[in-house]
């Protein structure tokens, strides 16, 4: 067995809005011992207790001072973007135009999709993230590329070629047809292959016709379990656009919702320009919100409504959205949101926060029996934090007082530097610890 000494951390339930967490929702071992067997968890306990009962066989990672937890999960993300992450100016539509589409063109060689989807898989690792539900550009071997650079790290991955067949540059429009016919092969190619699922991905609306959508709608309908990903009310531009191209929907939700992608398991990016009402038939018919904090605030395009949407019960994560949002990390995101929810006066604690990015993520991906905690028999992916990995964090590091300020620290002031160690499987993928 593998085995994780130090500070564990980890959700076993939703903790919550207050200051202190819900009783039972958080469990932390300030020396514990993760036991780790074929990639899961097997044990979980203090390391006094734990450690005399372990065989003379295991392999060791002592993590003193550090937290173990989790690894992060990203629900929402575009592997194509990591270059053009912090492009000047523009909101949505222009930003697609200027930036984004010619980025993705560059994917129509196979050569530079296979690197750049070693790249961000070796970049989202060494940011603590180990799951995330990605859009692929709209070459069928952008989605090969990065199946293949998950499967080899062993990680837990969800994705999907864009299906997109209007108002892009002619390089990157597939047509119904192909869409329909690339992204069955891809299905037939990597969905439960390992630990690799397809996601049906409609980019959005303005992108796609009638037909594609329907054609979208079908494969939802020929695979019920399986995630739809798009985006939704984003921008005001957007929005508008959406109600000219598709007059005769009630709205922009509608417009998926008729062709049948409002379903459950179906995840829509941003929804920030939304109301009452769209949220209710969001949370009646298990659709998901993948809530883009840093995208959000750097595109101008709005503050969402976390709070009413929890309130409403849509199920809701927090996500990168690369290349919009402006950092993989993780952390970077939870800072975000924290100033947003301060912005609307009620501040995030990082109960809620640390606990979004594993277990509250792991659920709004239905994957909370397999990821996200440390309950025996989930997969052992696992970042380990360093609350002193920076000197901003060191500084503050010194004067923490308890658990709660550790990860707030963390939450406002870590990044990349922060990420001490990562394990897949149980398997270090990036580590300074010793194993003996
Ligand atoms: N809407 C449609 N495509 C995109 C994209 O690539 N990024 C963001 N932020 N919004 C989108
Ligand atoms: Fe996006």
């Amino acid at each position: 067995p593998v085995v994780l000494r130090g500070p564990v951390l980890h959700f076993t339930a939703d903790p919550g809005e207050d200051i202190t967490p819900a009783p039972g929702s958080v469990e932390y071992l300030d020396d514990g011992v993760l036991v780790i067997e074929n990639g899961r968890v097997t044990r979980l306990g203090a390391a006094e207790a734990l450690l005399s009962e372990l065989p003379e066989n295991i392999t060791l990672y002592h993590y003193p001072d550090k937290l173990i937890m989790p690894g992060f999960i990203d629900p929402h993300l575009h592997f194509s973007q990591l270059d053009i992450i912090a492009s000047y100016g523009r909101q949505l539509l222009d930003w697609l135009n200027e930036y984004t589409f010619p980025e993705e063109m560059r994917f129509s060689d196979p050569a530079y999709a296979t690197h750049m989807a070693e790249d961000f898989m070796d970049e989202m690792l060494r940011y603590g993230t180990t799951t995330a539900l990605v859009f692929c550009t709209s070459h069928p071997h952008s989605a090969d590329a990065l199946f293949e650079a998950a499967r080899r790290r062993g990680c837990r991955m969800l994705a999907g070629k864009v299906m997109m067949d209007r108002n892009a540059p002619a390089a990157l429009c597939d047509t119904p047809a192909r869409a329909d016919h690339e992204s069955r092969a891809l299905i037939e190619r990597w969905h439960g292959v390992d630990r690799l699922e397809y996601a049906i991905t409609p980019r959005f609306a303005p992108t796609s016709s009638p037909e594609q959508l329907n054609i979208a709608g079908r494969l939802a309908q020929d695979f019920p379990d399986m995630i739809v990903q798009t985006h939704l009310s984003e921008n005001q531009g957007e929005i508008d656009w959406v109600a000219s191209l598709y007059p005769l929907a009630r709205d922009y939700l509608d417009v998926y919702d008729q062709v049948g992608l409002l379903r459950d398991r179906s995840v829509f990016a941003h929804c920030i320009h939304i109301d009452d009402d769209i949220r209710q038939r969001l949370a009646r018919a298990g659709g998901r919100i993948a809530y883009c904090p840093t995208s959000n605030l750097f595109l101008g395009s709005g503050l969402f409504d976390a709070r009413r949407a929890r309130e409403q019960q849509v199920m809701t994560g927090i996500a990168s959205d690369i290349g919009a949002g402006t950092s993989l990390s993780q952390l970077a995101t939870l800072a975000a949101a924290y100033q947003i929810s301060q912005l609307q006066g009620h501040p995030m604690t990082p109960w809620q926060g640390f606990y979004q990015l594993t277990r509250g993520n792991a659920r709004m991906l239905s994957l909370d029996s397999r990821i996200g905690s440390f309950v025996p028999g989930m997969e052992a992916d696992v970042v380990v934090l360093d609350p002193a990995g920076s000197p901003a964090l060191s500084r503050k590091a010194a004067r923490s007082k308890n658990l709660f300020e550790t990860l707030f620290n963390l939450m406002m002031l870590g990044d990349d530097r922060a990420i001490h160690a990562v394990h897949v499987q149980g398997r270090p993928m990036t580590t300074s610890a010793v194993s003996r």
